[in-house]
């Protein structure tokens, strides 16, 4: 019988992350869970479970070195193989950058830059192995970025530029693991449906959003990719005019 595949899903609690591991555990994938706040983790592990998947939560909070280093740790000794590790956790907060607090800048790179490079660094030999074991897809890597990375707005500087800076990182994990297997997709979505873009409702009513469903189908595509196609990044705008519609 085929073993179980499994992923690694970050910001898991939640928003995109959830429903990708949702869609994922439906495919038959058992599944590490991480956020921070672990009631919520549990519980939504604890739904994903009854999907018939074995799914583990593991707390841990993403600016966190030594959190990001156990929870690849964890994984690893849980389940021994990692067919999609999934980035979903990141963080973002608006303002003019002549005013910007320094600290929120650090924060948003340590969240969606430093922790994917840590995280990528500490799994890839296990990634390695697991494409070895999976000649026809691989193994993959989906890092969710932000259309922000290519149409940056007024007052989001910092978080386009960590963005930006993740769909270089998937770029550059491509050019170095993709001959053994690992590729690296970047998906790029403009404002999507989650508690994230809450703050933006007064400007883009929430049903004018692109949906997390939608963010996950192409999420659970990637992973259905032979290894002969790489996907570096994925834009996804809303409909409308202006080209890269946010
Ligand atoms: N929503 C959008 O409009 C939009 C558009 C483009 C891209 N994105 C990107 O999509 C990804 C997911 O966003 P979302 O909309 O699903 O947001 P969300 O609903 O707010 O979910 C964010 C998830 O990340 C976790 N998280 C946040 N900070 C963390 C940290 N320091 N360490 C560990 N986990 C952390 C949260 O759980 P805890 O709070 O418990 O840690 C939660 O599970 C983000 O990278 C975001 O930048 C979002």
């Amino acid at each position: 019988m085929r073993p179980r595949r499994t992923a690694l899903v970050t910001g898991g609690s939640r928003g995109i992350g959830l429903e990708i591991a949702r869609r994922l555990a439906e495919e038959g994938y058992d599944l590490t869970l991480t956020a921070r706040e672990s009631d919520a983790l549990r519980k939504e592990a604890v739904r994903l479970s009854a999907l018939g998947a074995r799914v583990e939560a593991e707390p841990g909070d993403m600016a966190a070195e030594e959190d990001v280093r156990r929870i690849a740790a964890m994984h690893t000794a849980r389940f021994g193989r990692l067919d999609a590790l999934v980035i979903s956790a990141g963080v973002g907060s608006a303002g003019r950058l002549a005013e910007y607090p320094i600290q929120r800048f650090d924060k948003q790179v340590s969240v969606n830059v430093r922790s994917p490079f840590l995280l990528i660094g500490e799994l890839l030999h296990l990634l390695r192995a697991t494409a070895e074991l999976e000649p026809a897809t691989g193994t993959k890597i989906i890092a969710v970025s932000s259309l922000a990375a290519f149409a940056p707005e007024p007052g989001l500087a910092a978080y386009a530029a960590t963005k930006a800076a993740l769909v270089a990182l998937c770029a550059a994990v491509n050019t170095e693991e993709s001959s053994a297997g690992v590729s690296a997709t970047a998906i790029c979505p403009g404002y999507v449906d989650t508690d994230m873009s809450a703050w933006i409702h007064d400007r883009i009513p929430a049903e004018e959003m692109i949906s997390a469903a939608d963010v996950a189908e192409l999420a659970l595509a990637i992973t259905r990719l032979s290894r002969r196609a790489v996907v570096p990044h994925l834009p996804v705008l809303r409909p409308g005019a202006e080209l890269w519609r946010g």
